[in-house]
């Protein structure tokens, strides 16, 4: 077997068996396909797709680079929470505090910003000190004395994905169902959970632009899940617009604190409540979503959830103090109409674009993050 002929098997639109698909995944892995012929591969999946039982293969492929965490010996249920992406998503910040300050044991490996959307790795590390490569036996260790862990891939857990994740990226072959279902579904496997909500992102500033496939790429995961044994839930959220009133690294996690703090915009509450309420439920604990929605807001009020998230911010090393005191950019433009009237729409593609020019991700490989810089949105009231 080799590469060159799997890359033209894909190129023609033919199938790829599991021996090929392992095949790649394994040796791209351990750095014997060079990113060349990744890049041609995966532009080949892109353009020509990829049936059930090749994305269901590359899933396991991928999921079985690195380790596959058994956490039993911690609890019976295991909460993960991921986003398929999206333009000032800040929700995972949220959410994962209210879980684990419910004392539902959370166990998250997040990724890097992806094309226009954020990423929640990239977020957290804006904030100084914070790791978000801790070793596997931390990552351990903190959901058993904490409740709550959250990394990004590593070299132990879904090595395959964090080559791939970031070669998608600068090859612009994000927007594919199977590519981002391989590349959720192996981490989700990878890291030990058994119970997970999907937010499944759909509109503009997402990579599914429509219900329908949106619906499609839900039911690819579902079926992923139920296959390894995860019950696995997908809420299809709106993305047309920002979500939030911020779209950039620190500004999101600023955002995130405030509404930690009760401070909550309706668009993001609607979702985080949602959210929290079917993980809530996946947990055995109600099934009444509306009352699940109502802890999970006392949660805010009582401060357990704000707290719960300065507990996983200094436990990974990140500076509690930034929390309090984000710095400002050092510039600001301001955009003020000349003529009475409202904002009917923000079109959350130009802004995810703007926000990824300004450095909020990247454009090639060796681009870093500039953390110092506020990037981004902020929609000011202004009457
Ligand atoms: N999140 C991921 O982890 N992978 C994708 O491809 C998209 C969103």
């Amino acid at each position: 077997m080799n590469i060159k002929e799997i890359i033209a098997k894909k190129r023609d639109k033919q199938i790829l068996d599991k021996q090929e698909i392992e095949y790649f995944i394994t040796e791209y892995t351990n750095g014997n396909i060079t990113d060349y012929q990744a890049a041609a591969l995966i532009m080949a999946i892109y353009i020509n797709g990829m049936n059930y039982e090749e994305t269901k293969n590359l899933t396991l492929a991928m999921a079985n680079s690195g380790q596959i965490l058994d956490l039993h010996d911690i609890s019976d249920t295991i909460i993960d929470k991921h986003s398929s992406g999206g333009v000032g998503d800040k929700i995972t910040l949220i959410v994962m505090p209210i879980i684990a300050s419910l004392g539902i044991p959370v166990a998250k490996m997040s990724g890097r910003g992806l094309g226009i959307t954020g990423g929640t790795i990239d977020k957290l590390e804006s904030i100084p000190g914070y790791r978000t490569d801790i070793d596997l036996e931390e990552f351990k260790k903190n959901i058993k004395e904490i409740g709550i862990s959250l990394i990004g891939q590593t070299k132990d857990l879904a090595p395959a994905d964090k080559k791939i994740y970031a070669l998608r990226d600068l090859i612009s072959c994000t927007e594919s169902i199977p590519l981002i279902a391989s590349s959720i579904m192996s981490k989700k496997i990878a890291a030990g959970a058994n119970k997970i909500v999907l937010e499944v992102t759909c509109g503009k500033g997402a990579f599914m632009k429509t219900r329908k496939q949106a619906e499609e790429l839900s039911k690819v995961m579902s079926e992923i899940g139920k296959l390894a044994g995860i019950e696995t839930v997908c809420v299809i959220t709106n993305m047309e617009q920002p979500i939030g009133k911020s779209v950039g690294n620190s500004l999101e996690v600023e955002e995130a604190v405030r509404a930690l703090k009760g401070e909550m915009e309706e668009d993001v509450k609607e979702v985080v409540l949602e959210i929290s309420a079917q993980i809530i439920k996946l947990a055995g604990i109600s099934c009444d979503l509306e009352k699940n929605k109502q802890m999970a807001l006392e949660q805010i009020h009582n401060g357990s959830a704000y707290n719960k998230f300065v507990e996983l911010i200094k436990r990974q090393y990140g500076d509690v103090t930034y929390l309090s005191n984000i710095p400002k950019a050092k510039y600001k433009l301001e955009v003020l109409s000349t003529k009475k009237g409202y904002v009917t729409e923000l079109d959350a593609e130009k802004i995810g674009k703007t926000a990824l020019l300004l450095g909020a991700g990247r454009m090639k490989k060796e681009d870093t993050i500039d953390h110092t810089s506020r990037n981004s949105f902020r929609k000011e009231d202004r009457r």
